[in-house]
């Protein structure tokens, strides 16, 4: 790992990084139960698209440390459920993350553990600040072009994917009469114990 100050370049094109450490792939079959639609998402199963992606550049987990990197989501429905990141708390719950939208068009959906929430358009030269405690997940809602964001955050954040995995979140971005709408979630449940 570099110890002396470095660069990297993203292209404006497709938001590709010049260099990177890790390239995450998920596809449709790592996101089991988090789309409302099941019969919807049964039958794209066989397909298995490729619903988002991200190229991370790595450094030290420790807190002086910055991840950065770039997650590019392709668009696409289930059902009428945009394409969306899985989404996550950090397993530190008092890290902060930036997002600043490349490219495309979409909405970060978030909530605290306490109940609030928030939901925030993305675009190109957007800037979002994501607090300490909010679990954010980004939600392509363009249904041509990849919706691409940089972001960075603490090297000692972590994920933690199971709460979301477990409870989902509360608000649902899903397409009704050809426009992005917020709904709630009817499956959303609190974590148990
Ligand atoms: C890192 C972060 C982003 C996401 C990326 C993919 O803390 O928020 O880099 O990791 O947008 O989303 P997830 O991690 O939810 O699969
Ligand atoms: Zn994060």
């Amino acid at each position: 790992m570099k110890q002396r100050p470095f660069t990297s370049s993203i292209s404006v094109t497709d938001g590709a990084l010049s260099e990177y450490d890790n390239h995450i792939v998920r596809r449709l079959s790592a996101m089991k139960g988090q789309y409302l639609d099941e019969p919807a998402y049964a039958a794209m199963l066989s397909q298995d698209p490729v619903l988002y992606e991200v190229y991370e550049i790595k450094r030290p987990e420790s807190a002086g440390e910055l991840m950065h990197g770039i997650s590019i989501v392709h668009p696409g429905k289930v059902g009428d459920e945009y394409s969306m990141t899985k989404g996550h708390f950090h397993t530190v719950l008092d890290t902060a993350e930036v997002y600043y939208c490349l490219k495309g068009e979409g909405a970060m959906v978030m909530e605290t553990p306490e109940g609030e929430w928030s939901v925030e358009e993305l675009r190109p030269g957007r800037v979002l600040y994501v607090p300490p405690r909010w679990a954010h997940r980004s939600v392509n809602t363009a249904l041509r072009g990849d919706l691409v964001t940089f972001f960075i955050y603490p090297g000692n954040a972590g994920h933690d994917y199971g709460t979301i995995e477990q409870q989902g979140f509360r608000k649902l971005v899903m397409e009704h009469d050809g426009r992005a709408q917020i709904i709630d979630n009817p499956r959303w449940r609190a974590r148990e114990g």
